[in-house]
């Protein structure tokens, strides 16, 4: 199985140590609600701003390396997401930009010999410690891969499958199915072939459904990498319209190769590149980090501009 499927299919990790105290963890710092074993997720109530943490900063990342075995990936980078933006990952290929967005819900730990060192705090919460379920972490922070990839079900099922895991009741899912579906800017287009197979879908519109189904469980972020690299512009620029809706409700952080698309979506970007080292060694870091309208029209550093305007990368 690959990660992705993984990520997909996931269910509580019943391995996961207990946390003796409610809310409270070895190291004394408050876990709540991610702490394993997982509290039922309550499926009934929308995803408002107002539901979630009081701070602007969703998280707060500190000196991230991320090694696949002995080889260095990505080094020391350091930054905050805010809360109802779209973050967008810039970058040359081989850069780290997949490799770091998959630290946001612990992905990488799905990858053999992948190791993240280095702090993320998740709305107050250490990310990276034995308390935290990873399993609770992927429902708060969804994830969107650059190949739809529904499941062999129908359109129905895909976004119901989730929910279900998560303890839905029956009773609920047709509405949370439609509420998803039209959320995702696909209900209209599905709502009389419901019970058909996703894989019935066009590219475009199997990638909404892969976004409806993201946000079937009511997640709090939305990774998202290169959604829209195989689609055609009509398709992009319906996914494009649809993140700029979705960040009034989800934290955003997406991975593009498309300049314009980072210029026309995004709140603020990070750059980054690749550097070799003696032995050859690529490792990626952060060049820079800005408000998106700075980064493409007045960037910091020579290697930003070079990347932006198409001389390098
Ligand atoms: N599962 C893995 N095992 C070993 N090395 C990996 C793995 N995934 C990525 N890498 C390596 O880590 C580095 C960063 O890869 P990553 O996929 O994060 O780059 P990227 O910026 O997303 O590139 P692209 O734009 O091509 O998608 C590369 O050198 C890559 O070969
Ligand atoms: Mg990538």
């Amino acid at each position: 199985m690959t990660p992705e499927e993984a990520v997909m299919t996931q269910e509580s990790d019943a391995s996961v140590p207990e946390v003796s105290e409610p809310g409270a963890s070895r190291s004394g710092e408050a876990v709540g609600a991610l702490a394993s074993p997982r509290p039922r997720i309550d499926v009934s109530g929308a995803a408002t701003p107002e539901g979630r943490a009081d701070t602007q900063t969703v998280f707060h990342c500190d000196d991230i390396h991320v090694y696949y075995g002995d080889f260095l990936a990505l080094r020391n980078v350091s930054l905050d997401i805010a809360a109802h933006e779209v973050t967008a990952f810039i970058g040359p290929s081989g850069c780290g930009k997949t490799t770091f967005l998959r630290c946001f819900n612990r992905m990488n730990e799905l990858i053999e010999g992948a190791r993240v060192e280095g702090s993320i705090n998740y709305h107050g919460v250490e990310l990276y410690q034995d308390e935290v379920d990873p399993v609770e972490v992927r429902r708060r922070v969804g994830m969107v891969f650059q190949k739809p990839n529904p499941f062999p079900k129908s359109i129905y099922d895909n976004i119901a499958y989730g929910p279900r895991l998560a303890g839905a009741k029956r009773s609920e899912l047709d509405d949370i199915v439609e509420r998803s579906l039209t959320r995702a800017a696909l209900w209209d287009e599905v709502r009389d072939r419901l019970k058909t197979s996703a894989y019935g879908l066009s590219g475009g519109q199997q990638q909404r459904l892969c976004i409806a189904r993201a946000i079937a469980v009511q997640p709090d972020v939305v990774l998202m990498d290169e959604p829209c690299s195989a689609l055609d512009p009509i398709a992009t620029g319906r996914i494009e319209e649809l993140i700029a809706e979705l960040k009034t409700e989800y934290t955003i952080i997406i991975v593009t190769h498309n300049m314009q698309q980072a210029a026309r979506i995004s709140d603020m970007t990070a750059f980054f590149s690749v550097q070799a080292n003696e032995m050859g060694q690529r490792t990626g870091e952060l060049v820079e980090y800005a408000p998106t309208s700075l980064i493409f029209t007045n960037p910091d550093d020579p290697r930003t501009e070079a990347y932006i305007t198409g001389r390098v990368g």
